[in-house]
C-alpha cells in the first residue's frame, strides 16, 4: 500500500452486506475506494484482493457509516486477515469484522469462536469427528476443570484451548463443583442452527466431566444412561421435519442436570483429584409445544415423528388391530410423507428405538399402550368428517361413519354420546343449561382442537414420565436427598418473524425478549468486571436495554393485560384487543399500528420489527376445551384422556397441588369458565417467570448457534443471513455494549511498540520512572504517548466545557473511543516517514564524518569538497536564473507568433463561412421562389373551381325556385278539382308528392355536391394557410440568417452590400406575397358570406314549401337538409374568419 491515506476498510454492499475494499482518500461527503471483485460470495475474503478477478474504483457516501468512519479490516500490512479464536482480540470489533473472522474459521473447519464469554457455534453441516473424541473431551476437562483453579491466580486457561462447547461445559462444571454456584447454558439460534445438537454435545461432556479426572474409568450409571437417552425420546414426540431442519424441536426445553454436591466437608475442601460433584439425575421443563402442527403442516414438512413411526411400525397392530395395512396417506393429519427416514434411520427403526427408550423410563405394558393409543386416537380423529344434518346447514352429523365407529371403539365411548359432544355445544346461563347445534365446519374445528389437546396432554404426560424416571428427587439414593447442584441447559426457539405472525410467534418473541434482557444484564456485568479490573471509570458505560418492549408486553396496560381482559369479556374480539392495546400504549416507542390491517399491529423487538396479525389471538389465548369435549374425554378408558386433560405440570412429584387437583375417574371435572381459568398467555408468563427466576440463581453462559446458509451446505457462509442471526442472537448488541464506551482496545505493550514514533517525549513526558514495575511504567508511558498522538483529536464537551475522553489507559490495555485508533493507524506511517528521514540524516552524517575525520589531507580534501559543492550550488543558481530569463523572452515571442497565426486563421475561417452561408441562402431563396409560383398557380386553380361551382349552384337554386313556384301554383289550382274528384286527385297528389320527394332528393344531392365543393375549398384554404405559415417561418429564419450575416459582414468591410440588396429585394417580394394572400383571404371571406346568404334564400324557399306541403315527414327531411347546409355555411364562414388574422 502506497500513500498514507490508503487503508483496508469494509464497505456496505446490498448483496453481501459488507465487502472488503481499499480506501484511497475522501472528501467531506464521500470516501474513494478500490473494490476487489470476486468470483462469488464464497471467495470474498480479507486477502488484500489477491483472490479477486478484477478491481473497480468507486466512492461511498460517508453518511452511511457510523460517525462517517469506514470500519477497518483486521489485517496485516499486505491486507491478509489476522484471524482470532476470541473476537475480543480483534483490534477493530464491528459487525463486518465479526463476519469475516467467523467466515475464515468456518471455511477452515473451525465451527466455534469466542466473543468474551459467549461461544458462537456456526453449524458446519458436516461432522468433524476429530473435535468430539474422548481425547478432546478429556483435554478440555483437564485444562478447564481438574488443573484450573480460579483462586490461584494465573492467566486465563482458555488461552490454551480453542473455543468449543466443551469449554462452556467444562467451565460450568468447574463453576458448580468448585465455585458452588448453580450454572446454566443458554443455547439459542434459529431453527436448524444446531441448538439441540449443541445441548447434546454439552450434556455428554458434562456427563463425562463428572466422572472425574480419569474419565472413562467409571462405569456409566443407569441414571446417566437414562438422562442421556431421554433426549431422543422427547424428539420422537416433540420434533418434526420442517423446511429448515429435518429434526426440528417444536417445543422449548430446559433440562436441569442435578448433581450430588458431596458432603459438607467435601464441599469445603474440594479435591481436584477426584469428582465429588456427581450426576444424580435430571429434570426437564417443556414450553409451548407447537399444537397447530398436529392438524396441519406445510409442503415439504411433516407432523410429529411419532405418527410416521407408528404407521411404519412392524408391530403396530399390537396397539390397535385396525392399523393393519394402513399407510400415511390414509390419515388426513399425516398425508403423504416427504421422507420416511430421519437422520439416516427409517421411521420403523426409529419406532423400535422409541419403544426401547420408553421402556428405560418405565413406560411399558399398560402405560405404553395408553400412550400409543392416545396417539392413534389423534390420528383417527383427523379422519372424522361432518355433513349437514337432515339438510339443515346449521346442524351437523358425522359423515365418516366407519372411521367414527372405529374411533369410539378405541376410546371406549358410546358412539351416540361422542357424536353429540362433537356436534353440539352446551351453553350455560345462570338459570338454565341448553344445547346449541354446531354446523359441520365448527364441528370439524372442535374435533381438531380436541385432537390437539389430547396430543399435547400426551406429550406432557410423557415429559412427566421421563422426569419421574430421571429426577434425582425420586431416583437418587432412594429419594432421600432433596438439594442438588444444578447445571441447566436451555434449548429454546429463537426470535421468529414470518410473513404472517400469530399468537405463537408473540409468545416465542416474548420469551426471547426476556432472555435478551438477562443476556444484556450479564454482558453488562462482565464489562463492568473488566473495567473494574483495568481500573477504568465505570461511568463511561452506557447501553440500551429492552425494558420498554418488556413493559409493552407484560406491563400493567401491556398487550398481555389487554388480551386477557378481552378474553374475559363475553364476546371478546381480536380487533377490539388491537384497538385497546394501541390506545393504551400510545406512548410506547415499541408499538405501532398496521395501517393496512386493522387487526394487525407491530412491535419493535430488540432483534427487529415484527408485524403481528391478531386474528385468532383471543381464541388461542383462551383455548379452554369446551365442557362437552372434556366430559367426553373423561369417559374414555384411556388414562391420559380420563385423568390428565387438565394437568399442566411437567413433573408429578414436586407439584402436589397439581396431583391433588387430578380428578378421579368417573367424577369428571367440568371445564372451568373463562372467568377463572388462566389464559394460555398467563400460564406461559408464569412458566417463563419461574424459568427466569431459576436462571437468575445460576451463573449463565451463552452459546449462540448460527445457521451459515439456507441450503444447509458445508463450508458455505452466506453473509446476509449470518449477519441477521448475529444481530438476533444479540452478538452484535453484546459487542456494541461491551464496546459502547471504548469500541477499540489494544494491549499497552502493543500501543508502545506500534505508535512510539508519534510520541514527542519532550512535550509530553511520561510519569513513569525506572524504579517502577514494568507494567506500571508502561501504563504511564502509554498515557503520555497517547496524549501526544491523539492531541489533534482533543476537544471539549460543549455542555460541560471539560475535555472529552478519547482514550483510557488501563492496567494492561488501552481503550479507545470511536475513531481514535483509526486515527492512530492512519497517521502511523506519516510519523514513520519523519523518523526515517531523521534516521537517514543521522546515518549519513555519521558516514561522512567517519570518512573525513582523520588526516589533514583528508580535512583539506573535505574543505575542497565543500567549496566545490558551494560553487556548484552558486553556479547552478545563476544558471537557473539565466534559464528563467530566457524562458520568459522566448515565451513572449512564441505567444506573439501564435496570436498572429490565430488571427489570420480566424479571418480565413470567417470568410469561408460567409461565402458558404451566402451560397446556401441563395439556394434557399430559389427554393422559396419556386414554391411561391406553385402556390400562386394552386390558388388560381382553386379560384376557378370555386367560381364554376358557385355559378352552377346559383343556377340550380334559381331553377329550384321556379320549380317550387310552379308547384305552389299547381297545388292551388288543383285543390278545387281535387275536392270533386277525390280518387283521381289523390292519385295525382301522390304523384306530386313523389315528385316533391324527387325534388328533395335532388336538392339533397345538390347540397352534398356543394358540401364536398366546400370541403375541397376548405382543404385548399388550409393548405394555402400552411404554406403561408411556412413562408412566414422561412422568412423569419432567413431574417435571422441575414442578421447573423449582417453582423459578420460589419466586421469585414468588403463583399456585403450585394447580399444586403438581395435581402431587401427578398423582403419586399415576401411582403407583396403576404399582401396577395391577404387579398385572397378577404375574397374567400366574401365568398363564404355569399354562400351564407344563398343558404338563407334556400331557407326561405323551404319556408314556403313547409307552409304548403302537407306531408310532415317530407317537410322534416327538407328542413333537416336545409339546417345542415346552413350550419355548414356558417362553419365555412367561421373558418374563413379564423384564418384571416394569421395572414
Ligand atoms: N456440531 C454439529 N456438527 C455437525 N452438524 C451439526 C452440528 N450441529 C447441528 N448439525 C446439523 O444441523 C442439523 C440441525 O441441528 P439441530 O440441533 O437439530 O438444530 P436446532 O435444534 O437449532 O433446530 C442437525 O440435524 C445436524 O445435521
Ligand atoms: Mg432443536
Amino acid at each position: 500500500m502506497g500513500g498514507d491515506q490508503e487503508s483496508y476498510v469494509f464497505i456496505r454492499d446490498p448483496e453481501y452486506a459488507w465487502i472488503p475494499a481499499i480506501k484511497t482518500g475522501n472528501d467531506d461527503k464521500k470516501a474513494f475506494v478500490k473494490v476487489p471483485k470476486y468470483r462469488d460470495e464464497q471467495s470474498i475474503l480479507c486477502d488484500g484482493g489477491s483472490g479477486a478477478k478484477e478491481w473497480e474504483e468507486d466512492s461511498v457516501p460517508l453518511k452511511d457509516y457510523n460517525k462517517g468512519v469506514l470500519p477497518l479490516q483486521n489485517v496485516d500490512g499486505a491486507g491478509h486477515l489476522k484471524p482470532f479464536p476470541d473476537m475480543c482480540q480483534l483490534t477493530f470489533l464491528h459487525e463486518a469484522g465479526i463476519l469475516y473472522n467467523l467466515k475464515y474459521r468456518h471455511g477452515k473447519g473451525l465451527p466455534y469462536t469466542r466473543t468474551g464469554d459467549i461461544i458462537i457455534a456456526v453449524n458446519p453441516f458436516q461432522w468433524f469427528t476429530d473435535i468430539y473424541t474422548e481425547k478432546v473431551r478429556n483435554r478440555y476437562s483437564r485444562i478447564l476443570v481438574w488443573e484450573y483453579d480460579p483462586d490461584a491466580g494465573g492467566g486465563d486457561p482458555r488461552d490454551d484451548v480453542d473455543p468449543h462447547v466443551y469449554e462452556t461445559s467444562s467451565l460450568c462444571y468447574t463453576g458448580l463443583a468448585f465455585g458452588g454456584k448453580d450454572q446454566s447454558i443458554l443455547v439459542s439460534g434459529e431453527s436448524g442452527a444446531g441448538k439441540t445438537e449443541t445441548v447434546k454435545i454439552a450434556m455428554n461432556h458434562i456427563a463425562s466431566c463428572q466422572q472425574g479426572p480419569n474419565a472413562g474409568s467409571m462405569e456409566t450409571s443407569p441414571i446417566l444412561e437414562r438422562v442421556v437417552r431421554s433426549n431422543p425420546l422427547l424428539e420422537a414426540f416433540g420434533n418434526a421435519k420442517t423446511v429448515r431442519n429435518d429434526n426440528s424441536s417444536r417445543f422449548g426445553k430446559y433440562i436441569q442436570l442435578q448433581f450430588d454436591m458431596g458432603t459438607k466437608a467435601e464441599q469445603e475442601f474440594r479435591s481436584r483429584d477426584k469428582a465429588t460433584c456427581t450426576l444424580a439425575g435430571s429434570k426437564c421443563e417443556a414450553y409451548l409445544l407447537e399444537k397447530n402442527r398436529i392438524s396441519e403442516h406445510g409442503p415439504g414438512e411433516r407432523t410429529y415423528h411419532i405418527f410416521y413411526q407408528i404407521i411404519a411400525a412392524k408391530d403396530k397392530t399390537t396397539y390397535w388391530s385396525k392399523l393393519a395395512g394402513t399407510t400415511n396417506e390414509q390419515f388426513m393429519f399425516v398425508g403423504e410423507a416427504c421422507t420416511t427416514t430421519i437422520e439416516g434411520m427409517s421411521d420403523a427403526d426409529h419406532f423400535a428405538n422409541t419403544v426401547t427408550t420408553l421402556g428405560e423410563v418405565g413406560v411399558v405394558d399398560d402405560q405404553l399402550m395408553t400412550l400409543m393409543q392416545a396417539i392413534i386416537m389423534v390420528l383417527q380423529m383427523g379422519n372424522i368428517t361432518f355433513e349437514p344434518k337432515a339438510g339443515d346447514d346449521d346442524k351437523s352429523e358425522v359423515s365418516s361413519k366407519k372411521e367414527f365407529a372405529d374411533l369410539c371403539e378405541l376410546m371406549c365411548i358410546d358412539q351416540n354420546i361422542l357424536e353429540v359432544c362433537f356436534t353440539e355445544r352446551t351453553m350455560k346461563t345462570r338459570n338454565e343449561t341448553y344445547k346449541v347445534p354446531l354446523n359441520p365446519k365448527v364441528a370439524r374445528e372442535a374435533t381438531e382442537s380436541f385432537a390437539k389437546e389430547i396430543y399435547s396432554r400426551a406429550f406432557l404426560w410423557l415429559v412427566r414420565c421421563i422426569n419421574d424416571a430421571t429426577a434425582a428427587e425420586l431416583n437418587y439414593k432412594s429419594g432421600s436427598m432433596k438439594d442438588f447442584g444444578i447445571i441447566g441447559l436451555l434449548d429454546i426457539f429463537g426470535f421468529e418473524s414470518f410473513v404472517r405472525n400469530r399468537f405463537e410467534q408473540l409468545c416465542i418473541n416474548y420469551c426471547n425478549e426476556k432472555l435478551q434482557a438477562k443476556f444484556t444484564e450479564d454482558i453488562f456485568r462482565s464489562v463492568q468486571l473488566e473495567y473494574e479490573k483495568e481500573g477504568i471509570p465505570l461511568d463511561e458505560i452506557s447501553y440500551d436495554d429492552n425494558t420498554d418492549v418488556l413493559d409493552l408486553i407484560e406491563g400493567k396496560t401491556g398487550l398481555l393485560a389487554m388480551l386477557n381482559e378481552e378474553c374475559v369479556r363475553p364476546k371478546g374480539e381480536d380487533q377490539a384487543f388491537v384497538t385497546k392495546a394501541l390506545a393504551a400504549n400510545k406512548k410506547s416507542p415499541c408499538l405501532f399500528a398496521n395501517k393496512t390491517n386493522r387487526r394487525g399491529f407491530g412491535i419493535h423487538h430488540y432483534a427487529g420489527k415484527v408485524l403481528y396479525d391478531a386474528e385468532g389471538f383471543v381464541s388461542a389465548n383462551q383455548e379452554t376445551l369446551p365442557a362437552d369435549l372434556s366430559e367426553a374425554a373423561s369417559l374414555s378408558s384411556n388414562e391420559i384422556l380420563a385423568k390428565h386433560m387438565t394437568n399442566d405440570s411437567c413433573t408429578n412429584f414436586d407439584n402436589k397441588k397439581a396431583a391433588a387437583a387430578e380428578p378421579s375417574r368417573g367424577a369428571p371435572r367440568r371445564a372451568k369458565s373463562n372467568l377463572v381459568s388462566p389464559t394460555v398467555w398467563a400460564k406461559y408468563k408464569g412458566q417463563l417467570a419461574s424459568l427466569m427466576a431459576m436462571l437468575k440463581t445460576t451463573n449463565s453462559r451463552y452459546i449462540r448457534c448460527i445457521k451459515p446458509n439456507k441450503p444447509k451446505k458445508p463450508v458455505l457462509m452466506q453473509h446476509v443471513t449470518t449477519i441477521e442471526q448475529l444481530r438476533c442472537a444479540g452478538v452484535v448488541a453484546a459487542v456494541t455494549l461491551s464496546r459502547s464506551a471504548f469500541p477499540n482496545r489494544m494491549d499497552n505493550s502493543v500501543v508502545r511498540f506500534k505508535f512510539w514514533q508519534m510520541w514527542d517525549k519532550e512535550k509530553f513526558p511520561s510519569k513513569g520512572t525506572k524504579d517502577m514495575d514494568q507494567p506500571v511504567k508502561l501504563q504511564h508511558d502509554c498515557q503520555a504517548l497517547l496524549a501526544c498522538a491523539l492531541a489533534p483529536l482533543a476537544e471539549n464537551d460543549p455542555k460541560t466545557g471539560k475535555p472529552v475522553t478519547i482514550f483510557c489507559v488501563g492496567k494492561t490495555r488501552s481503550y479507545f473511543k470511536f475513531g481514535a485508533l483509526e486515527f492512530l493507524e492512519s497517521h502511523r506511517s506519516a510519523g514513520l516517514d519523519v523518523h526515517a528521514i531523521q534516521m537517514q540524516r543521522v546515518a549519513r552524517t555519521f558516514l561522512a564524518r567517519k570518512k573525513l575525520v582523520g588526516s589533514a589531507k583528508a580535512r583539506k580534501e573535505g574543505v575542497f569538497i565543500i567549496q566545490r559543492f558551494c560553487r556548484c550550488v552558486k553556479a547552478k543558481k545563476e544558471a537557473k536564473k539565466e534559464v528563467e530569463k530566457m524562458k520568459i523572452v522566448q515565451a513572449k515571442r512564441l505567444e506573439k507568433q501564435a496570436k498572429e497565426a490565430e488571427e489570420k486563421a480566424f479571418e480565413q475561417q470567417l470568410k469561408a463561412e460567409i461565402e458558404d452561408r451566402e451560397y446556401s441562402a441563395k439556394k434557399e431563396y430559389n427554393k422559396y421562389d419556386q414554391r411561391l409560383d406553385e402556390v400562386a398557380g394552386q390558388i388560381k386553380e382553386a379560384e376557378g373551381r370555386f367560381k364554376e361551382r358557385k355559378d352552377e349552384a346559383v343556377e340550380r337554386v334559381e331553377s329550384a325556385k321556379t320549380e317550387a313556384q310552379e308547384l305552389r301554383d299547381k297545388l292551388e289550382n288543383e285543390i278545387k278539382p281535387a275536392a270533386r274528384e277525390p280518387a283521381k286527385q289523390a292519385a295525382a297528389q301522390k304523384t306530386k308528392l313523389e315528385e316533391s320527394g324527387k325534388l328533395i332528393a335532388f336538392l339533397q344531392k345538390e347540397n352534398k355536391k356543394l358540401k364536398s365543393a366546400n370541403d375541397k375549398a376548405k382543404k385548399e384554404m388550409k393548405k394555402v394557410k400552411e404554406t403561408n405559415e411556412k413562408l412566414v417561418a422561412s422568412n423569419e429564419s432567413a431574417g435571422q440568417s441575414f442578421e447573423m450575416l449582417n453582423d459578420q459582414s460589419k466586421k469585414m468591410s468588403n463583399n456585403t452590400s450585394g447580399v444586403n440588396k438581395q435581402i431587401e429585394k427578398y423582403k419586399k417580394d415576401n411582403a407583396s406575397l403576404r399582401e396577395d394572400l391577404k387579398k385572397k383571404q378577404e375574397f374567400y371571406n366574401a365568398e363564404a358570406q355569399i354562400r351564407l346568404q344563398y343558404q338563407k334564400t334556400l331557407a326561405q324557399i323551404l319556408d314556403v314549401f313547409q307552409d304548403n306541403c302537407k306531408d310532415a315527414d317530407l317537410v322534416e327531411d327538407v328542413v333537416c337538409v336545409a339546417l345542415e347546409c346552413e350550419s355548414e355555411a356558417k362553419a365555412l364562414l367561421a373558418a374563413a374568419e379564423a384564418a384571416a388574422p394569421g395572414m
